[in-house]
């Protein structure tokens, strides 16, 4: 039998009763990429677990591999060697097109090799996302750059010292690259208005389990004394769970009703969307191993802001809008970190949902029911969005270009199905969807 033609597959969504039961969530994708970039760090081998099975890790295997690295995958541990050999510190066009995450090997490779050549990303789906803090950041700390062909070339050939930087904004990528290169530099780097995202700080605490003295984790002041490159050393990492994940099974619960226990789940990971689903009319308790949640008959309207963590986090905003979609009520939503990201809003108003746009504000009138309709993943968060809205749609709901969605979710249709969704992978006689790269 042939493997599966991805461009071909669908993932087919139907309404049904109450969701019930429990599922697992996986590692963090955010987490589990810069973790992999960070191994190069440490001589021998890392051992990171609770990776998920996405093919973004599978890409980020790749461009590791294309920079020198071994990278070997048994079920959710993968391991991730360096020694040997030098380092070819170069991330070719054909692996960083499809992942933008991939930029954040340009620290770690200048703190290595002094030198590195990184491929710059297009722009998203979701609008432009510039790397110009990246940069500055790391020149702060002594690098220099230059753009030359769509390549970034980065070069510190007498090494990288510490510096003290202030972040703009606090850009989770821009965080994870300087704190990269800070570790091994000359001297202490002193950078405000970090990101405090759970995912920084899983990095944070991995480097600091490899030999780094990192101060402030989880806080927006990170101080950090830079050791000898010598001195980290590789460790045996478990991956924090993906609180993305989460929302999105949560949300999925909050269109169908019924009962649902995550295991793994980090409440404290995401207390204001906890109290936002509270104000929206599901419960939502912290267990000691995961998250209970229930769901009334029907949602309410809220008004939901995006920020930096520890606000209500961009990615979760396309779930929550489709969730708002049928609630009871008017919510305004706004969007403040990436001002293109409503672009899948025109897929749920395919399925009839009420739902104006202005600027980075969306108005969502809730209407008692969706109509499933063929509709598009335009990118890992849009496409879970659709899933959500399929549940929540009388009819058939087809969502093509799932490529995007098994980006970033390992499973996502076996484990709502365990829950009782209606929901299956199907072939499709003709295919659609436009090529395009994301998150
Ligand atoms: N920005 C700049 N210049 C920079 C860097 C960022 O202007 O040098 C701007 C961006 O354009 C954006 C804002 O700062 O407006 C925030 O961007 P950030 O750097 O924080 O985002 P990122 O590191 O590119 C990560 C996640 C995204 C998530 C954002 C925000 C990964 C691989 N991606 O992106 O996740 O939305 O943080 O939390 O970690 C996803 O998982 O689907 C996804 C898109």
């Amino acid at each position: 039998m042939s493997p599966p033609d991805r461009a071909l597959e669908r993932i087919v969504v139907r309404r049904r009763g109450p969701l019930e039961g429990t599922v697992r969530v996986s590692g963090a994708k955010n987490s589990a990429l810069k973790l992999m970039a960070a191994s190069m760090l440490a001589e021998g081998t890392t051992v990171l677990r609770n990776v998920p099975a996405i093919v973004d890790v599978q890409i980020m295997g790749r461009l590791l591999t294309a920079v020198g690295l071994e990278v070997s995958r048994d079920e959710d541990e993968l391991r991730v060697t360096t020694g040997g050999h030098d380092l070819v510190p170069e991330a070719p066009y054909e692996l960083v097109e499809q992942i933008r995450a991939s930029i954040v090997v340009l620290g770690p490779l200048l703190a290595r090799c002094g030198r590195a050549k990184v491929s710059l990303p297009g722009g998203d789906d979701f609008g432009s996302r510039p790397i110009d803090m990246h940069l500055r950041g790391l020149e702060a700390l002594g690098a220099t750059f230059e753009l030359r062909h769509g390549d970034v070339i980065g070069e510190a050939p007498s090494g990288l010292r510490g510096a003290d930087i202030v972040l703009e904004f606090p850009s989770v990528g821009a965080t994870e690259n300087i704190v990269l290169a800070a570790c091994t530099a000359k001297g202490t780097t002193v950078l405000e208005n970090a990101a405090r995202e759970p995912e920084v700080q899983d990095l944070c605490h991995l480097l600091s389990a490899m030999g780094a003295d990192i101060e402030g984790i989880g806080t927006s002041r990170l101080v950090i004394h830079g050791v000898n490159g010598g001195d980290l050393s590789p460790v045996d990492h478990r991956v924090v769970p993906d609180r993305v994940e989460v929302a999105t099974y949560l949300a999925c619960l909050g269109v169908s009703g019924g009962e649902l226990t995550v295991l793994d789940a980090r409440a404290h990971h995401m207390e204001m969307l906890v109290s936002k689903l509270s104000d929206m009319g599901m419960t939502v308790t912290a267990l000691p191993d995961g998250i209970w949640a229930s769901a009334p008959e029907r949602l309410r309207a809220v008004d939901v802001s995006t920020l930096p963590y520890p606000g209500v986090a961009t990615d979760y905003k396309p779930l929550l809008t489709a969730m708002l979609s049928v609630a009871d009520g008017v919510s305004i939503v706004t969007e403040n970190l990436f001002s293109g990201r409503f672009k899948y809003v025109d897929e749920l108003m395919r399925m009839g949902a009420n739902i104006r746009t202005d600027a980075h504000h969306a108005v969502v009138r809730g209407v008692p029911q969706l109509s499933g309709a063929k509709v598009l993943a335009h990118d890992i968060r849009a496409g879970a969005a659709m899933v959500v809205a399929g549940l929540a749609a009388e009819g058939e709901t087809e969502i093509g270009d799932v490529r995007h969605v098994d980006r970033g979710y390992a499973h996502l249709v076996e484990k709502l199905a365990s829950v009782g969704a209606s929901i299956e992978r199907r072939q499709s006689r003709s295919g659609s969807g436009s090529e395009s790269a994301s998150s």
